[in-house]
């Protein structure tokens, strides 16, 4: 059984991390998505909360889980007997960050291998720091994120 973890903040979740989890899902006998506690970043949404949300906009995919994490990142994979870790390519701007990552963790884990998949074009431009913006200047953000996922923007005032 190949386990794959999909690590990232989800602050929140958008159309473009689904798209990856549904594709991995396809690939992965299991597929984690862990949601990284990320105090560095400030979050919107509390771990508790956007783990709720992932698991509600997931929910059809049977062979997906969700936990959160404030652990090493390849700590996380290794207690969950994960060999693979996804990360999304969505332009090449993300690339110098994300091959840094992928050397820091083989360094550390030389055994887990990080693999990059691309989202559908249509998500290539959105970020959840761009979805959390346009909402709450009153945009539209319907396109770009499950129901759930606005209605817990709309509660917050975003
Ligand atoms: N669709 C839409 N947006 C996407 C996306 C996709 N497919 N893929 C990435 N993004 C966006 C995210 O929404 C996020 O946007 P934001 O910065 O505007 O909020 C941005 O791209 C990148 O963030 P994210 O994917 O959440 O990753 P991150 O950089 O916040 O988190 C971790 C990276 C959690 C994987 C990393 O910090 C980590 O592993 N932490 C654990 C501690 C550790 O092991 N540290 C050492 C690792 S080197």
């Amino acid at each position: 059984m190949t386990t794959a973890v999909y690590p990232g903040t989800f602050d929140p979740i958008t159309n473009g991390h689904s798209d990856i989890v549904m594709r991995a899902a396809i690939l992965f006998d299991r597929v984690i998505v862990a949601v990284a506690a990320s105090p560095g970043k400030r979050p919107l949404f509390s771990v508790e909360q956007r783990v709720a949300l992932a698991s509600e906009v997931l929910a059809d995919l049977d062979n997906v889980e969700i936990s959160p994490f404030d652990t090493l990142l390849v700590d996380f994979a290794s207690q969950h007997d994960a060999k693979v870790i996804l990360r999304g390519l969505r332009a090449v701007s993300d690339f110098e960050y994300e091959f840094q990552l992928a050397g820091i963790n083989r360094r550390l884990a030389p055994d887990v291998e990080t693999l990059f998949l691309r989202p559908a074009e249509q998500y290539a431009y959105i970020s959840s720091s761009l979805v959390r913006e346009v909402a709450g200047l009153g945009g539209d953000v319907s396109e770009f994120i499950h129901p759930a996922v606005q209605a817990a923007l709309k509660r917050r005032k975003l």
